[in-house]
């Protein structure tokens, strides 16, 4: 995959300038980062706090031929990736919250938001949008029990663009592998390994109701299985979110 990095100093969302790029014609390997985002977006309709040299906003467009049905499990490729760079710092134990957040000590380091664009019923590309917290000194209001950076944990001092490129490293390797089967087979085990969640009580919240068991692992599809009263369930990455029990994770 060819990189070509589109760099910012302020943008609204790096998502929505890579969608805009991708309506344009641009090719896989595109790559928007800013220095701050002033409608940084989350999951499920959240805002991501995107101060200026704070922390990572990036956005990675991907063309695989996949069905929207797969496309999912390029989050997970994600968290494996910034996952395996953490690991490799001095001090930062990260942890895989499934399917992607990437935590610490119980706190949230970094956030995956993977967006499609479609053309009519055709998928036409894949934004995978990275936000990592990195200089944040201190966090305001209730991320102050749910949020952490790179900073405040490892106390060393990680320059971003170091960072950048250590993430876009490691998501095209893992992205090769993944592509090699078009799914979870080959990293199953490896994303096993950090999930915080596993072994762990958790509380599935679906539409349809609420659901307890503990999470075992996830299934080559990237799903997650939990084991309920009532027997095993998979939960699909976007249907529910995850909480723990007790706490954040
Ligand atoms: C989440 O955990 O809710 C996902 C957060 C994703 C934040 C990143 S920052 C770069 C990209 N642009 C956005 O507007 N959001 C994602």
């Amino acid at each position: 995959m060819e990189l070509k990095i589109y760099e910012y100093e302020s943008l609204g969302s790096t998502n929505d300038k890579a969608m805009q790029l991708v309506k344009e014609g641009c090719k896989e390997g595109t790559v928007v980062i800013s220095h701050e985002q002033t409608k940084g977006r989350g999951r499920r309709g959240r805002d991501w706090s995107s101060k200026k040299g704070e922390g990572i906003y990036m956005s990675i467009v991907l063309r695989p031929e996949l069905s929207p049905n797969q496309c999912p499990m390029l989050t997970l490729v994600a968290a494996l990736a910034v996952t395996k760079v953490f690991l490799e710092m001095e001090g930062v134990e990260a942890k895989i919250k499934w399917p992607n957040d990437i935590v610490i000590n119980g706190k949230k380091l970094c956030g995956i938001l993977t967006e499609m664009s479609m053309n009519g019923m055709e998928m036409e590309a894949v934004i995978v949008g990275i936000g990592i917290n990195v200089h944040q000194k201190a966090f305001q209001g209730e991320l102050q029990e749910k949020a952490t950076s790179l900073d405040l944990e490892s106390g060393v001092y990680y320059p971003r663009e170091l960072l950048q490129q250590e993430v876009l490293k490691e998501f095209e390797n893992y992205y090769k592998r993944f592509l090699e089967t078009g799914d979870f087979r080959l990293l199953q085990p490896e994303y096993e390994s950090h999930l915080v969640n596993k072994g762990k009580q958790v509380v599935v919240l679906d539409p349809k109701g609420k659901q307890e068991g503990i999470a075992k692992g996830i299934t080559t599809k990237g799903e997650l299985i939990v084991e309920t009263e009532k027997g095993e369930i998979l939960v699909s990455n976007g249907e529910v979110s995850v909480r723990g029990i007790y706490g954040y994770v």
